[in-house]
C-alpha cells in the first residue's frame, strides 16, 4: 500500500509525523528517503513530537545515531524510544550490522536517513518515506544561501555548493544548518510506503484529516 500527501509547510509535514508518531510501535521500522533540505529531519522531529520522546531532533550529522527516550511526563508515557540514524556514511548493509541496531530496535521506533538498501535487512516490515520539492525541477539544485560553519571549516569542504547532491555519492556534507538556511515554506509531496505484516491491516489515509 502506498500514500501521497502534498504538505505546504514545515509545520504541515511535522503535524503528519506528528500523527503518524501516535500510530508507530516499538520495533517499527522508518526508512527515509529525500534528497538534502527534502525535510527528512523535519519529519522526524513531528515524529517525536507524535512519539513522546525529548526534543531535540536534529540532523544526525557525524553521529550516526541519537536515541531520544520517551519521555514518563510526555505524552505517550511507557511509548518507544525514537532511534535515529543517518546511515549516509554507512556503505552498506553490513556497516548497518555493526551500529547494532537489532539491540535497540525492539523498545524503540528506529528512523533511518538515507536508509535505503542499508537497512531493510532490519525488520520483516517498514515504511518508506520518500519527500520531494513539490515545485520546480524535483531533481535540480537547492541553493544553500551561505556555507554551513562547520563545514567551511571541514578540510574536504568543496569551494562551490551550488548544486544539491541526490545520493551519497556526491554528498558534501549534511553539517548544513537545518532550520537556519532552509526556512522558506515551500510544498513537500511526501510518499508513504508500507511493507510487510506489520501494516498490512493499516490505512495511512487517516493521516490526511487535518492536512488542508
Ligand atoms: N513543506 C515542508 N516540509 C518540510 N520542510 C520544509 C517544508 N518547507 C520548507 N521546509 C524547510 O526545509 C528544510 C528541511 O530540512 P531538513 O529537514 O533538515 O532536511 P533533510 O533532513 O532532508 O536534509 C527545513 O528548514 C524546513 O523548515
Ligand atoms: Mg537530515
Amino acid at each position: 500500500m502506498s500514500w501521497s500527501f502534498t504538505l505546504p509547510t514545515a509545520a504541515a509535514t511535522q503535524a503528519l509525523a506528528e500523527r503518524l508518531g501516535r500510530l508507530l510501535r516499538a520495533g517499527d521500522l522508518l526508512v527515509l528517503t529525500g534528497g538534502l533540505g527534502a525535510g527528512k529531519t523535519t519529519f522526524t522531529q513531528g515524529l517525536g513530537r507524535g512519539l513522546g520522546v525529548r526534543p531535540g531532533i536534529i540532523s544526525p550529522t557525524f553521529v550516526l545515531v541519537r536515541i531520544h527516550p520517551n519521555l514518563p511526563e510526555g505524552p505517550n508515557p511507557g511509548g518507544p524510544d525514537l532511534v535515529h540514524v543517518d546511515a549516509y556514511r554507512l556503505g552498506s548493509a553490513a556497516e548497518v550490522d555493526d551500529i547494532d541496531l537489532e539491540n535497540t530496535m525492539d523498545s524503540a521506533v528506529t528512523v533511518v536517513e538515507w536508509g535505503s538498501d542499508r537497512v531493510e535487512h532490519l525488520a520483516d516490515s517498514r515504511l518508506e518515506v520518500e519527500l520531494e520539492r513539490a515545485t520546480g525541477t524535483a531533481a535540480g539544485p537547492f541553493m544553500a544561501p551561505s556555507p554551513a560553519p562547520d563545514a567551511a571549516n571541514s578540510p574536504d569542504a568543496p569551494d562551490a555548493r551550488s548544486t544539491v547532491p541526490d545520493g551519497p555519492d556526491d554528498w558534501f556534507g549534511e553539517g548544513l544548518p537545518d532550520a537556519d538556511s532552509f526556512d522558506v515554506d515551500e510544498p513537500r509531496v511526501l510518499r508513504i510506503r508500507a511493507l510487510g505484516p506489520r501494516w498490512a491491516d493499516v490505512d495511512l489515509a487517516v493521516l490526511a484529516e487535518t492536512v488542508e
